[in-house]
């Protein structure tokens, strides 16, 4: 442990498994007191009582993103406990593929009521609470919230909103004095569940969807979870003091070209 995130606390949403549970790992050897949150309770508890057991410090708290009075029940729980939210790492997103042919109006509001509307809220419940003390925002997007996917007219529409939803709330943070960064994470392809169950699905067809992907990655390969969760550490540490309403890109260079 090297000690970059010592005294903060930090909130990590949708992080039972994968991005999400891999940020807090790497949050908690950094020194941070993690709040791991999910809407699978179980799993937000067997990755707090990890943390525990290997030294760490982490408590884990049921939290559905799109639930704003459980927001609110949260966060005044972290303040009441710990005195601050430093860190808010707003991770929980899902992935509904389909074309716009496709894609039905339901996909297309749950995408946006979680990937969005989630993000909107942990954002607003953290200025309120991050303006009397400072912190940083975290906001993970993803390369297609850069670049266009056939496949995810839904999921696009979401994470290109995250990333500017990021700016505008680094703008207003930064005209008011808050002493509050905010920046967006942009993952490409990386192996979790999200991506390795979504190639499951397709079956047969599978095998050949990830021939494909791999050869628009110039690295060759998929990412680890601890890549993005390097970066976030990065965005929540004293190291990218400067930087606000900026996007971090971490993607084996699949939006160079
Ligand atoms: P994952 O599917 O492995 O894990 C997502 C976690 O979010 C799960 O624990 C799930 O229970 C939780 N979750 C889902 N809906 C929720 C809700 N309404 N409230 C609270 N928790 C909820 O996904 P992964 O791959 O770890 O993705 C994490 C984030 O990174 C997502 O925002 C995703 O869009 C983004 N991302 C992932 C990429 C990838 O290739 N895996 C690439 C770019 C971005």
């Amino acid at each position: 442990m090297n000690g970059r995130l010592e005294g903060k606390v930090a909130l990590v949403t949708g992080s039972a498994t994968g991005i999400g549970e891999a940020v807090c790992r790497r949050f908690a050897e950094e020194g941070a007191a993690v709040m791991v949150t999910d809407r699978d309770t179980g799993g937000a508890i067997a990755v707090a009582d990890s943390i525990v057991m290997s030294g760490g410090r982490a408590e884990a708290m049921s939290l559905d993103v799109t639930d704003v009075e459980r927001w609110s029940v949260v966060m005044d729980t972290v303040m009441a406990s710990y005195q601050a939210v430093n860190i808010l790492v707003n991770n929980a997103g899902i992935g509904i593929m389909g074309s716009i042919e496709d894609c039905t109006l339901q996909d297309w509001r749950q995408t946006q009521a979680v990937n969005g509307e989630g993000v909107f809220l942990g954002a607003k419940m953290a200025v309120e609470r991050m303006k009397l003390h400072g912190g940083s925002i975290i906001n993970i997007s993803s390369v297609q919230g850069m670049v266009g996917d056939a496949n995810a007219p839904a999921y696009n529409f979401s994470k290109g909103g995250v990333r500017v939803l990021t700016k505008s709330v680094a703008l207003h943070c930064a005209a008011l004095g808050y002493s509050i960064r905010v920046n967006s994470v942009h993952p490409g392809y990386i192996g979790t569940r999200m991506v390795e169950e979504g190639l499951e699905a397709l079956g047969d067809e599978g095998a050949n969807v990830r021939a494909g992907l791999l050869a628009g990655i110039p690295m060759g390969k998929f990412g680890e979870p601890s890549d993005v969760a390097d970066g976030c550490l990065f965005l929540a540490s004293e190291e990218s003091k400067y930087m606000t309403g900026s996007e971090l890109v971490i993607d084996g260079g699949y939006t160079c070209r």
